[in-house]
């Protein structure tokens, strides 16, 4: 009796030891999980940063603006009812080929001229489109994380 309380006791210890290490290792992947999606987030912000913004540039008070800020651009491509999918592709149609019929920003292209046409890649312009989409670009606090980046790039 005294043997079979012994090994209970030994494999109950090992119960608690394993899952308490399982609890652990579950920690550590969701904070990599997240440090992986901040990283993706930051790199994708710097892809927006060099590729768009340098014409829509999310600062209000330079003199020879190029282009609409970018939150502009936004708020005509989405609703409260678009979805992820339909502003993706909607920007996507328009960067790959701008042109007056495919334009919902007559304004724009009548203060600017046309956007021209550039080599993006669908993957990049898709990324920066779901970027734009998940992303409040209108708030302080965004703008701050921008300054941030902008001021290392
Ligand atoms: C060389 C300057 C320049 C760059 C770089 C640029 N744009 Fe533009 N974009 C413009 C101008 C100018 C307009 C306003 C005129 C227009 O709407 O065509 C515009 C308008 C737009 C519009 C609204 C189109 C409409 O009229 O409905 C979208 C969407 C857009 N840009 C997306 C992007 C994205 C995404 C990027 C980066 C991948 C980008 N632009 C980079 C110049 C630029």
């Amino acid at each position: 009796m005294k043997k079979i309380n012994t090994i209970l006791f030994a494999v109950s210890c090992s119960v608690i030891v394993l899952s308490c290490d399982n609890t652990s290792q579950e920690g550590k992947l969701d904070s990599k999980q997240d440090s992986l999606v901040v990283n993706l987030e930051t790199d994708t912000l710097k892809l927006v940063n060099s590729k768009c913004f340098s014409c829509h540039s999310p600062n209000m008070e330079i003199d020879n603006r190029l282009a609409p800020p970018m939150f502009k651009v936004k708020d005509h491509y989405i609703s409260d009812s678009t979805s992820k999918t339909e502003f993706v592709n909607s920007v996507w149609t328009f960067v790959q080929n701008p042109s007056e019929d495919v334009s919902i920003m007559p304004g724009a292209v009548g203060n600017f001229g046309l956007m021209p046409k550039q080599n993006f890649t669908e993957e990049e312009v898709k990324a920066i489109a779901s970027y734009l989409y998940d992303n409040d670009i209108s708030t302080d606090s965004w703008y701050v994380k921008w300054e941030a980046i902008n001021k290392k790039q």
